[in-house]
């Protein structure tokens, strides 16, 4: 089940201002190897904000947002030009076959693939969306960091609107509320300018270590070509805060 903070139109309109493109370290990578790709495919694509940027950045091939949240997706629509696909789904319910040269998932949408099937899976349909030399970029929060420790929110905190001065602010708290070996749980309560009471949403992600991610990879047939610790390319330590990952089809 998609959480209510993606599935949710009002919330999801919110998206872009609780994780701003401008704060985000993570589209500075991933752009140029958008841009250098003929055709894309990004899973969960969210607001499509990526996507977006190729495209006014002068991307000309195929662009294609897949994501299961309804919320998210009403707002990656809002673009004027229809020149983006978008598609409602995930990669259960969908099938390429050597597609695209360049298949991403960011904001960590990869930790939204929670049981080793529903993972096995995710990793053939990506490995077979693949053109021959395409490739897979994405990234997954390094569970020797133990971000979600910050999580909990100690007072509310006001997301700014993103009409700017003047308007009202959405109101966030989160809380942790569970650990059970590499899967957290958490809630998060958003209320909305004029509302009384928040929305929550609970949502689930998977913290998967390096070793077992790539033995994931290897066993779907991808090989892992970049490893990255952070967003400036630092490498992969016990206390970076990301496993960046780029991978390619294992050679035949
Ligand atoms: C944190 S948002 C990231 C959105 C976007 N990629 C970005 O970087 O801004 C996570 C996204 O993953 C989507 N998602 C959740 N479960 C998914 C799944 N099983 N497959 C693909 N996307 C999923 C959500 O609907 C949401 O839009």
């Amino acid at each position: 089940m998609v959480d209510p903070l993606f599935a949710d139109p009002a919330l999801a309109s919110w998206y872009d201002a609780l994780s701003p493109t401008d704060e985000r370290g993570d589209f500075g990578f991933y752009l140029p190897r958008v841009m250098s790709a003929r055709s894309v495919l990004d899973v969960g694509c969210g607001t499509g904000s990526l996507l977006g940027l190729a495209r006014e950045a002068g991307h000309r091939g195929r662009l294609l947002g897949l994501d299961p949240g309804a919320g998210m997706l009403e707002q990656a629509r809002r673009r004027p030009e229809p020149d983006i696909e978008w598609i409602a789904g995930d990669l259960e319910s969908t099938s390429w076959e050597r597609e695209f040269d360049f298949v991403v998932m960011t904001g960590h949408a990869f930790q939204a693939l929670l049981g080793d099937d529903e993972l096995r899976a995710a990793l053939a349909a990506v490995r077979a969306a693949l053109t021959d030399d395409g490739r897979f970029g994405f990234e997954t929060r390094n569970p020797l960091a133990r971000a979600w420790e910050s999580w909990t929110t100690v007072a509310p905190v006001d997301v700014p609107a993103p009409g700017g001065e003047g308007s009202a602010p959405l109101r966030m708290t989160r809380q942790v509320r569970s650990v059970d070996g590499d899967i957290v749980f958490f809630r998060t309560g958003l209320t909305l300018p004029g509302e009384h009471a928040p929305r929550h949403s609970d949502s689930t992600l998977r913290f998967l270590g390096a070793d077992r991610l790539d033995a994931f990879l290897a066993e779907a047939g991808l090989v892992v070509e970049e490893r990255y610790g952070d967003w400036e390319r630092g490498p992969l330590t016990d206390v970076s805060p990301e496993i960046i990952t780029v991978a390619r089809r294992t050679p035949a």
